[in-house]
């Protein structure tokens, strides 16, 4: 993903140098214009580069950059090359590098100080967490009134994963019957009932994450799941459109049919192989399995018949 990122980088680099406008300063002191001075990566890219392998996994690293001069939508690197970084790396830094009012809230002691004293959240959440948590997330959630706090995109997936699980066995269980003492056994021994036999339905060319569920679920490049033991789980179709939209609703409207027909063929194998399917897991756009797109009826439809 970052090579994909990088090359977007340097190509945007070429078309502004070649003349097109510059993207208006988020930060003031930006560079006017992207400017590169070395081969990419340069040379001090280079003999980072080797340090870092002869310690740490980094065939994805593209360059070093220099986050003390890299400013607003400029992404500096340690060779003094300048780039427009017109996708705030992987969409990961959306205000910019060197955001002023981002440093301002870390020029705070209190601020210092929860980073600091960094606490297990789930036992000892500091005095301020509720109103954080009301102030800085709650206020911006699409309606949906609980929120809980994850590290990485993988860690928020594999998490949604277990609360559909146990959400399903709730409901096949009842509100209020407690686990019997066969499933506290079963389960210690990744045995059913304790650990039951459930699937989740994602798409060709999704991507979830790297961690074991999430893996089961991506299926963008095999390279991200070779050698590693996997879910049999079911996989469905995503739509692939005709563009533009406008000229081509009949044979969008009967791809998004045959994708949602192969939707509800394969929850029904997975019930009928004793593996219920208990949750779908989808991107709204793909990226990292290419930017696919699909429609507001494809998602409405499979909401409604989930
Ligand atoms: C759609 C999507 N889901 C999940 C992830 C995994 O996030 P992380 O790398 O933070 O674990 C990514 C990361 O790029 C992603 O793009």
């Amino acid at each position: 993903m970052l090579a994909r990122h990088m090359s977007n980088v340097v190509q945007i680099q070429n078309v502004v140098k070649t003349g097109s406008r510059a993207a208006s300063a988020l930060v003031s002191g930006e560079p006017k214009q992207p400017s590169i001075k070395t081969d990419v990566p340069g040379p001090k890219s280079k003999k980072l580069l080797e340090e870092l392998n002869s310690i740490n996994q980094s065939g994805a690293v593209q360059l070093f950059a220099d986050y003390n001069k890299s400013v607003g939508n400029y992404l500096v690197d340690v060779d003094g090359n300048e780039f427009l970084d017109a996708f705030t790396q992987i969409s990961s830094l959306p205000l910019g590098y060197n955001n002023p009012e981002m440093l301002k809230v870390f020029n705070d002691e209190s601020k210092l100080k929860a980073l600091v004293n960094r606490p297990a959240l789930g036992i000892f959440p500091g005095d301020y967490w509720p109103g954080k948590l009301k102030s800085v997330l709650l206020d911006v959630s699409p309606g949906l009134p609980n929120v809980t706090t994850m590290m990485c995109g993988s860690c928020s997936n594999e998490n949604a994963y277990k609360a559909m699980f146990i959400t399903y066995r709730k409901h096949q269980r009842g509100e209020n019957v407690d686990f019997s003492e066969l499933e506290n056994t079963s389960c210690m021994i990744n045995k059913p009932p304790g650990s039951p036999h459930l699937s989740l339905l994602s798409f060709h060319g999704g991507f979830h994450g790297r961690t074991l569920a999430t893996l089961a679920t991506t299926h963008s490049k095999a390279i991200h799941k070779l050698d590693i033991p996997s879910l049999d789980w079911p996989i469905a179709r995503f739509p692939v459109y005709k563009y533009p939209l406008e000229e081509n609703e009949r044979e969008n409207k009967a791809e998004d049919d045959r994708c949602l027909a192969q939707v509800e063929d394969l929850i029904e194998t997975y019930n009928k192989k004793g593996v219920p399917v208990a949750g779908i897991v989808v991107e709204p756009i793909q990226s990292e399995g290419g930017d696919n797109e699909a429609s507001p009826y494809f998602f409405s439809t499979i909401t409604k018949n989930s």
